[in-house]
């Protein structure tokens, strides 16, 4: 049987990875600065990370959301105390797409409503409502197709302000870092206008942290860099699990809980809630939202200096590069050259980095080095 070919592959085989390093089957070591689509968060294969999920697994893998899964309860406690949302509550899924699904059919339970506002370039995920809510026609079915999900613009409070008015929106989906997209960050003004217009129209505010969440950009959240920024929900994963697939939404205390009203069979299964209990611990223990932060900044200062560069944008290890021209063979030539992975964009002309949030300033001057060589 063959795969189903829906990715380009690089041609690269990796078999081991340690902190920011991975090895191919002959040995040769690479430097990881994209993380698998932001998903390496702690590094590859963090030995608390190992212990625990290896530890959890001596135990039990599975069972069902039918009984008492005491990690869970553990897993919400650490991540309120360390994300500041003690009073929101944690519902547990398996991915960003399905996390952005629940977030979407929260708001439309709660308002009575199924119109979804949503932002050009931005992108929530492949699972039915999430896709609708995606900018980029060519992962649309035309099942996922929805006249009362709506993509505006950028920044356009009148847009918005306008289709609130028909009365039919649920809820307004926003990344506060567009990631894919290029690494769009947000206005304060933007996302603070969208809470007031939300509450006045009676729709939810739904952050899409899948991508800057865990820490990624110094903060908790990346909406935390604005102050009095509060969702209504807030959903997540990649960094979550550190590889282990996890995804989960953050819910306001104005939301009722009812019995059956979400569900799933693998979502908060006591191995990823292991795994990503792990992360949080290191993340607390090693101190990576300040190490994210101060290594961010030094880092997208130092790369301003290179003349070639059009525009370095980021927060923390969240980092868009553009260039004056398409960065495809650039960034393959990083690749084959200097064995360092990074990452693309929808935006052509941006090499996008989502380093793990130990990564050390050496590491980081390696690729420096490997760009101005490669330029
Ligand atoms: C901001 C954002 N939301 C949602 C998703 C979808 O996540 P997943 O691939 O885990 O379904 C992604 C994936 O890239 C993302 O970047």
């Amino acid at each position: 049987m063959n795969l189903f070919e829906v990715y380009p592959l690089m041609p690269v085989t990796i078999k081991s990875g340690k902190g920011s390093k991975l090895w191919d089957e002959e040995g040769n070591e690479y430097l990881d600065l994209y993380g698998g689509h932001a998903v390496i968060s702690i590094g590859h294969s963090h030995p608390h990370f190992v212990q625990r999920i290896k530890e959890q697994l001596d135990q039990i893998a599975f069972y069902s959301n039918s009984i008492q899964i005491p990690i869970q309860k553990l897993l919400s406690q650490k991540l309120g105390e360390l994300s500041g949302y003690e009073d929101y509550s944690l519902f547990l899924c398996n991915s960003g797409a399905e996390a952005n699904e629940n977030a979407i059919k929260m708001a439309s339970f709660a308002t009575g409503k199924s119109g979804i506002i949503s932002f050009e370039k931005g992108f929530h995920g492949r699972t039915s409502a999430a896709v609708a809510a995606t900018d980029n026609p060519r992962v649309t079915a035309p099942c996922n197709q929805r006249e009362d999900f709506v993509i505006l613009p950028w920044e356009n409070l009148e847009e918005v302000e306008k289709e609130l008015r028909k009365g039919r929106t649920a809820g307004i989906i926003i990344e506060a870092i567009q990631g894919v997209g290029g690494i769009n960050i947000a206005s304060d003004e933007f996302l603070l206008g969208l809470s007031d217009l939300a509450k006045k129209y009676d729709a939810k505010l739904i952050l899409d942290e899948v991508q800057a969440g865990f820490g990624r950009t110094g903060k908790f959240f990346a909406h935390q860099w604005i102050k009095d920024l509060k969702p209504d929900l807030i959903s997540m994963a990649k960094g979550m699990g550190n590889g282990f697939p996890i995804g989960g939404i953050l819910i306001s205390p104005d939301f009722e809980a009812s019995y059956g009203l979400l569900g799933t069979t693998f979502g908060g299964n006591h191995l990823a809630c292991a795994a990503s209990l792990a992360v949080l611990e290191v993340i607390e223990s090693e101190n990576l939202l300040m190490q994210a932060k101060e290594t961010g900044e030094w880092f997208i200062e130092d790369l301003k200096d290179l003349p070639f560069i059009k525009e370095v944008r980021g927060r923390g290890f969240m980092i868009g590069i553009d260039f004056d021209q398409e960065i495809a063979k650039l960034r393959s030539d990083i690749l084959t050259n200097h064995h360092i992975f990074t990452g693309s964009s929808s935006k052509k002309q941006t090499l996008r980095l989502l380093p793990a949030l130990n990564i050390q300033r050496n590491d980081l001057n390696s690729f420096k080095a490997a760009l101005v060589a490669s330029f």
